[in-house]
Formats: C-alpha cells, sequence, structure tokens
C-alpha cells in the first residue's frame, strides 16, 4: 500500500437544511472534529458515506469560501439516488455526522483580472455561487452569471443570486426556463424562455475575452461550448467541471499503436498489455488516463481526481508515480490511471 500522508478526516455535522427548490436541498455542515480546511471558490468536498458501492461521494461547496461557519454543498435528489444523493436527502438531518476529506479539486477561479463568465445548467450552478460569492468582491472583474433551468419550481438559489448581483454593479445575471411562462418574465423570474441559443448568449454577451466557467449536465457543456467557439470565446479560456461521463472536449483518436514491440527510443514505454498496444510516453498527456484516451482507449472513469477508484487498473510491470496522491491507496498490485504517470516503461492490463 501506498503512504499517502493524507491529513485525518474531519467530522463533519449537519447544521442546517435548507430546501433550494423541488430537488435541491443544501446541508450546511459544521466542523466538529479536525479544523475548518480553507477552500477555494468551485473545489468540493470529498464526504465518506460509507455507501458499498461508493464510499466517497464529492461535492461541490455552494457556500462563500470566506465563510468561516463551515461549508455548505446543495444536493440535487438524481434518479436512482445515484452518487449518494438519496441517502444525504434521507438520512443526512441536523446533528447527522459524516467523515469528510480537506475540499480539494481544480474548477477555480483563474488568478488575473479577465471578464469571467460563468455559464450554468440546473445543479451545475453550485461552483458558480462559490465563485459569484468571490467575485462579488472584485469590481475590476466583469462577471456574466449565466443560468440554465427548467422552470422555476427547479430555480435553485433565484434569492442568493440577486442579492449578491444586487449589491455588485459589475455583476449581470441571466436566467433561462427551458419551461418557462409569461408571468415568469413579467414577475422577473427569468429572462428568457426556451433553451440558451446562440443568439441569446450573442445579445447577452458584448465581447467575447472571458474566462468561461461552464458546469452542468454533459449535453449542456457540449452544446455551450460549440456556441461560444461560434462567438469567437477561444475554446482554450473555456474550463468546465464534469464528474463522469465523457468530457466534451476530450480529445479521441483511432488506436496507432503497433503490437508490443520495442521503443523509439526517448520516454518510458507504456504497453496496454490487453489491447496489444504499445506507445512512448512523450509527456504530452497528464496522466495514464488521459494518455490512454489519447491512444483511443477507453478506461473506466468518474471523478479523474484519484478519489472514486473507478479507474483502478492492474499493473502487470513497472512502476507509476502519483502527480497527487489519491485519497485512498488502489489494491496491491493496481494503480489509478487518473492520476498516475509512468516512473519508468510500465505494462498495464488494458
Ligand atoms: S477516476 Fe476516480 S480515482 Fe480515478
Amino acid at each position: 500500500m501506498l503512504d499517502t500522508g493524507q491529513t485525518a478526516p474531519l467530522t463533519l455535522e449537519v447544521a442546517e437544511r435548507v430546501r433550494e427548490s423541488r430537488n435541491v436541498v443544501s446541508f450546511r455542515f459544521k466542523v466538529v472534529e479536525g479544523d475548518l480546511a480553507p477552500f477555494t471558490a468551485g473545489q468540493y468536498l470529498p464526504i465518506r458515506l460509507g455507501l458499498p458501492e461508493r464510499p466517497i461521494s464529492t461535492y461541490t461547496i455552494s457556500s462563500d469560501p470566506r465563510d468561516r461557519s463551515g461549508y455548505r454543498i446543495s444536493v440535487k435528489l438524481e434518479p436512482e439516488g445515484k452518487g449518494g444523493s438519496r441517502h444525504l436527502h434521507e438520512a443526512a438531518e441536523v446533528g447527522a455526522r459524516f467523515l469528510a476529506e480537506r475540499p480539494r479539486g481544480k474548477f477555480v477561479l483563474a488568478e488575473d483580472d479577465r471578464p469571467v463568465l460563468l455559464l450554468t445548467g440546473g445543479i451545475g450552478v453550485t461552483p458558480a455561487l462559490a465563485m459569484l460569492a468571490e467575485l462579488a468582491r472584485h469590481p475590476d472583474r466583469p462577471t456574466w452569471f449565466v443560468h440554465a433551468c427548467q422552470n422555476a419550481q427547479e430555480h435553485s438559489f433565484a434569492d442568493e443570486v440577486a442579492a449578491l448581483a444586487g449589491a455588485a454593479p459589475h455583476v449581470s445575471t441571466h436566467v433561462a426556463y427551458a419551461e418557462g411562462c409569461e408571468e415568469d418574465l413579467a414577475e422577473g423570474r427569468c429572462q428568457s424562455i426556451g433553451l440558451l441559443d446562440r443568439e441569446t448568449l450573442r445579445m447577452l454577451l458584448p465581447q467575447d475575452a472571458y474566462r468561461v466557467y461552464l458546469c452542468g449536465p454533459d449535453g449542456f457543456m457540449t452544446a455551450m461550448r460549440a456556441v461560444l467557439v461560434s462567438l469567437g470565446v477561444p475554446d482554450s479560456e473555456i474550463q468546465q467541471e464534469s464528474f463522469g461521463g465523457a468530457l466534451a472536449e476530450a480529445p479521441r483518436q483511432e488506436p496507432t499503436g503497433r503490437p508490443a514491440a520495442a521503443s523509439d527510443g526517448g520516454g518510458p514505454v507504456v504497453r496496454f498489455a490487453r489491447s496489444d498496444l504499445e506507445f512512448t510516453w512523450d509527456g504530452s498527456s497528464g496522466t495514464l488516463l488521459e494518455f490512454a484516451e489519447a491512444q483511443g482507449l477507453s478506461p473506466n472513469f468518474e471523478c479523474r481526481d484519484g478519489i472514486c477508484g473507478t479507474c483502478a487498473c492492474r499493473k502487470l510491470s513497472g512502476e507509476v508515480a502519483y502527480a497527487e496522491e489519491p485519497l485512498d491507496s488502489p489494491e496491491d498490485g493496481h494503480v489509478l490511471l487518473c492520476c498516475s504517470v509512468p516512473k519508468g516503461d510500465v505494462t498495464l492490463d488494458i
């Protein structure tokens, strides 16, 4: 087993439950054992729910990073209770306790003064809430908060967003209801009806030099990314959050390897034994998972961040190094592809 050097988990206690919309509940936790670890807007909290199929579930922190009273997560009840959502909705009453790891995640605001577009769909709003709280304190960063949801019954955090934007003249907001009505428009609950489209975004966004933070269902992100690029936003300026499912921008190629043979020289050789392919690691991929995907292979994954264990793969020979230590070590003889790189020639059971 690896020595992961992880610090002890935090013990959290539910201090408050708030229904935000028809299917979203916020849970405010206070830390009752351990120190409240700081977080950056956009990061998530890994919580050990202890579910047999998924020991750790991750939830984006939706509270203001400057709020030192604890953490707030906001959880949508998913069909079939996916991702522990039913467990939380049913079992996380005030006073319930959970173990959690320290916040982590790379979907965070870049430190510059570029205008920002927070573009979210459905429960994808949660990281944008923490980001909006942060950006509202920076009048030098014009910010657009654009949110799409189904209707008024599924519109979470309307008052909170209105309060933040109301106190920050540099923040503009727009809400689109897929199934809205004239009354929603008249009452100001939303500003457009129907799916967010190119024309709406073109009218909303006066320029194209944004840092874009895109978060929502995969189909929403794929569509919005294409619209933004067509409006002149460089693809490299669009950062998106995806827990599970294929990343919209993940490059895919047809397999170009060859039956296992000698290396081309240079970097370590990565052999995918089951596929009878081998490639030279050239450093262009951040992890073995990205490397395998770039060769057209499709290993399983969910979090892509060393948390869920879904990408665990049997290692037949060689060694890997972890760029960031996983929360839980994989079982002996296995590696987590999403957070490792080869230390030398390595053979994987893929
Ligand atoms: S995909 Fe979750 S640990 Fe690798």
